[in-house]
């Protein structure tokens, strides 16, 4: 019977996780959205009695203190066992490293980084993570410096810059957590290029292919798998 957080789960890669998982009747979902006055009406017909629909904006410290806080009463002895850190945004993507835009810039790392970080620390200060809890950080093939490096072409450079520093923040935290929960494993997941608002229309993959790679992946990590920075497929990103 396990338990799943999702944040960004309103649309595109993040309301296709809560598509799949309310498929099966032992999944509790819980799908987090930035702001809960807004309407989420294709997230709302997706709940089931086992769906809980709560808000954290990943960029505020309130906001994601006050949802470890609800977690915890929601869930009672019950514990996480899925974290998916998939919430992100892409701001001044068409701006190179010559032209960052400071604001974009730190607005990003705040939402990209430090909010993945917090989530994770918070629900654990709350004692409401699995002892075996699995924690996804969605990065991204554009946070890998090799590939970076290796590519004629760069891109997104303040978005890039903030999943290559979720990568480094991944590689601690599955250190970290493990001296606390003792079968804990943390990866980062690139879901491939997705037709969604931030992929874009001529992007190669459907976000049903994207999330049921990713949750092939993340349902079959191991202990040994900790600090592994993954593709949807099963195949490993370099650095
Ligand atoms: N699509 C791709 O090709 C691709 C490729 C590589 C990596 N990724 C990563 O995959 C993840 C999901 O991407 P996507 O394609 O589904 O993007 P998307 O269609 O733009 O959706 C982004 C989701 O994140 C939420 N979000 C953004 N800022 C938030 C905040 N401060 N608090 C809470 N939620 C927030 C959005 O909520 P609102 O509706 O409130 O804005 C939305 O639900 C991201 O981390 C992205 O970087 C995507």
């Amino acid at each position: 019977m396990p338990t799943y957080v999702i944040t960004g789960s309103n649309r595109g890669i993040g309301l296709e996780f809560v598509r799949q998982l309310t498929q099966s009747p032992d999944n509790t979902v819980l799908a987090l959205v930035r702001n809960l006055s807004k309407g989420h009406s294709d997230l709302k017909a997706l709940a089931n009695e086992k769906t809980h629909i709560f808000e954290c904006d990943t960029s505020s410290l309130a906001s994601i203190r006050d949802f470890a806080k609800t977690a915890r009463s929601t869930l009672g002895d019950n514990k996480i066992d899925y974290v998916i850190n998939n919430a992100g945004i892409n701001l001044s993507s068409q701006n190179s490293s010559l032209q960052l835009a400071p604001d974009d810039l730190l607005e990003t790392i705040k939402t990209n980084v430090i909010g993945p970080a917090k989530v994770v620390e918070f629900l654990l200060e709350q004692g409401v993570l699995s002892d075996n809890v699995r924690v996804q950080n969605t990065s991204s093939g554009l946070g890998s410096i090799k590939r970076t490096a290796d590519s004629e072409e760069r891109q997104c450079a303040g978005y890039s810059i903030s999943k290559a520093a979720l990568n480094m923040l991944s590689v601690h935290l599955a250190a970290d957590l493990r001296k606390v929960l003792k079968g804990a494993v943390v990866i980062m997941m690139c879901p491939g290029w997705v037709k969604t608002d931030m992929g874009g229309e001529s992007a190669m993959l459907s976000p049903e292919e994207s999330v049921s790679g990713q949750l092939k992946v993340l349902q079959g990590l191991k202990e040994e798998d900790t600090g592994k920075f993954y593709q949807y497929s099963g195949d490993q990103w370099s650095w």
